[in-house]
């Protein structure tokens, strides 16, 4: 057993906190690969901003659970090494998928872990949060329930239509379950392609896509029914059209990839809403830096040479979100 206190990382609870009291969102960034733990970390020492560092179960498949548990260490004290003196870093399972998967990552390491029975009948959803919750608030650990599913992909579970969150269920949810914040749906989804062109309009003079809004009337009415209550958008990328240019102009493939505008997650942040997932936009960033570097320098073969600029843009990316979208700069 590992607890998080152990790794300097701290829970969700008093952050979520602040965050609703003060109008603001906590970024909530996935991470799968050193690089995206590099920037993540500089661009939130630079801010002073607090930050949840998320990880799939996908990406535990991908690096190792163990090894995605030291780089988070290793994020705390890199953030000290980098002149913070008390980072506020969370370490999140995102997406769990059973009490297993939650326990093994309580037991390792984990501040924080989401429990994802949003695709389950309603009392099944409640029973296993339940049941997930007990274990973790035993460990001081914060929970993260789903009500509502979102259109897209949710780790394995696919969902080709939305269904919003249901505002009169929410009160009795989570109640009976104990989360201590809970993700809903209110249009947002997984993903580059949120949104098919047909339900989009297009920008007559760019020929963009513009999505449709975001169903404010349902999270003002969820804050209504739970007030000061931690709510969560997942699916909150931006997919900023530079970035899937400069994919498409050096050889990528992303026709109509299309996110949230970045004005309606603006909004959301000043809500209940207080943590903000966002894990495609860094794919883009990452990616966009690499094709251009491999287009404008055919003869580097040293990762360093193209992975640079990639954590480079990355940065960038963190920091516009922390600042210009989020506002959870100048909070530690
Ligand atoms: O919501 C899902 C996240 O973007 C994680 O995606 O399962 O491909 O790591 P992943
Ligand atoms: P995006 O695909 O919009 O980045 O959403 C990420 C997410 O919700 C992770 O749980
Ligand atoms: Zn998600």
């Amino acid at each position: 057993m590992t607890s998080y206190k152990e790794l300097g990382l701290v829970n969700t609870r008093e952050m979520f906190a602040k965050a609703v009291a003060g109008g603001y969102a906590i970024p909530a960034f996935n991470f799968n690969t050193l690089e995206q733990m590099q920037a993540i970390v500089q661009a939130a020492v630079e801010t002073k901003s607090p930050v949840i560092m998320q990880v799939s179960k996908g990406a535990r498949n991908y690096a190792n659970g163990t090894i995605l548990r030291y780089m988070a260490q290793g994020a705390v004290e890199y953030a000290k090494e980098l002149g913070c003196a008390n980072p506020q870093i969370v370490l999140h399972l995102d997406h769990g998928d059973s009490f297993e998967l939650c326990k093994d990552c309580i037991d390792n390491g984990f501040s924080s872990v989401m429990i994802d029975g949003s695709a389950l009948p309603y009392e099944e959803n409640i029973a296993l949060t339940k049941k997930v919750v007990e274990y973790a608030h035993a460990h001081d650990v914060t929970v993260e329930a789903e009500l509502g599913v979102l259109a897209g992909v949710e780790d394995e579970v696919a969902s080709e239509v939305s269904h919003y969150t249901k505002p009169e269920e929410v009160e009795d949810f989570s109640k009976r379950s104990g989360c201590d914040s809970l993700a809903i749906s209110i249009g947002t989804s997984h993903g580059a392609y949120k949104f098919t062109p047909e339900q989009c309009t297009r920008d007559p003079k760019t020929g963009k896509l513009v999505p449709p809004p975001l169903a404010f009337d349902i999270l003002h009415e969820i804050e209504k029914r739970l007030p000061g209550f931690p709510i969560v958008l997942h699916g909150s990328s931006s997919v900023p059209q530079d970035e899937v240019d400069t994919i498409n102009a050096h050889g990528g493939k992303l026709p109509d990839a299309v996110g949230i505008p970045e004005e309606q997650l603006r909004e959301a942040s000043k809500s209940a809403v207080c943590k903000i997932n966002i894990d495609s936009d860094s794919r883009l960033a990452m990616t966009a830096a690499i094709r251009k570097h491999f287009d404008e320098y055919p003869s580097h073969f040293d990762p360093r040479q193209y992975l640079k600029p990639a954590r480079e843009n990355m940065k960038k990316m963190y920091i516009h979100k922390i600042v210009e979208v989020l506002g959870s700069n100048d909070k530690l």
